[in-house]
């Protein structure tokens, strides 16, 4: 399950309610999906095949276009990071950087773990959400934020998007991230 870390006040946020409370109060769609519905072979495999990430998309058909429906998105993919992935670090080093979209970003983690940082409403501040398997995340527009890897440093996770073509980072220069980090 998700766990919150508000970077300002060291606050952490733990469990399906509190988390969930915390991120609806933030315009952040939160939910958690069945994980054990995933086969086990493909619940700790990071690199993967064609056949793998269609098989995960079948599997999660229902949360999907469920997710789809309720928010707009019309295309869907699978997203594999790890040791595996060529220039995993400068990868990283790209994604590590504050940015929005002019779309939601929309992850659903099915295997493996990940981080968004987040810029919260008003006197909140940055937040992190820390990410493992069966947890849906959904960083609304033109919302400050970026993503990246935990210490085991291996995700998958299912993307859905309104336009992929129009999903670019636009970068946001941020000292009051600086200050947070
Ligand atoms: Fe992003």
């Amino acid at each position: 399950m998700a766990v919150i870390k508000v970077r300002n006040t060291d606050e952490r946020i733990e469990g399906l309610e509190a988390v969930g409370a915390f991120l609806e109060k933030q315009g952040v769609l939160y939910e958690h999906w069945d994980t054990t519905k995933l086969p086990a072979s493909l619940q700790e495999k990071f690199d993967l095949t064609d056949e793998d990430k269609n098989e995960i998309l079948s599997v999660y058909d229902d949360e999907i276009k469920s997710l789809a429906e309720r928010n707009g998105y019309v295309k869907w993919d699978i997203v594999a990071l790890s040791e595996a992935t060529p220039n995993l670090d400068e990868l990283l080093k790209k994604f590590e950087q504050v940015h929005t979209h002019t779309e939601d970003e929309v992850r659903a983690i099915t295997a493996g773990s990940g981080t968004f940082i987040i810029k919260g409403e008003g006197e909140t501040g940055y937040f992190d959400v820390e990410l493992e398997a069966g947890d849906v995340i959904s960083v609304p527009v033109n919302t400050p934020h970026f993503f990246t890897l935990t210490e085991e440093r291996k995700v998958v996770a299912v993307r859905l998007f309104i336009d992929p073509s129009g999903w670019v980072a636009n970068p946001f220069n941020d000292p009051e991230f600086e200050e947070a980090k």
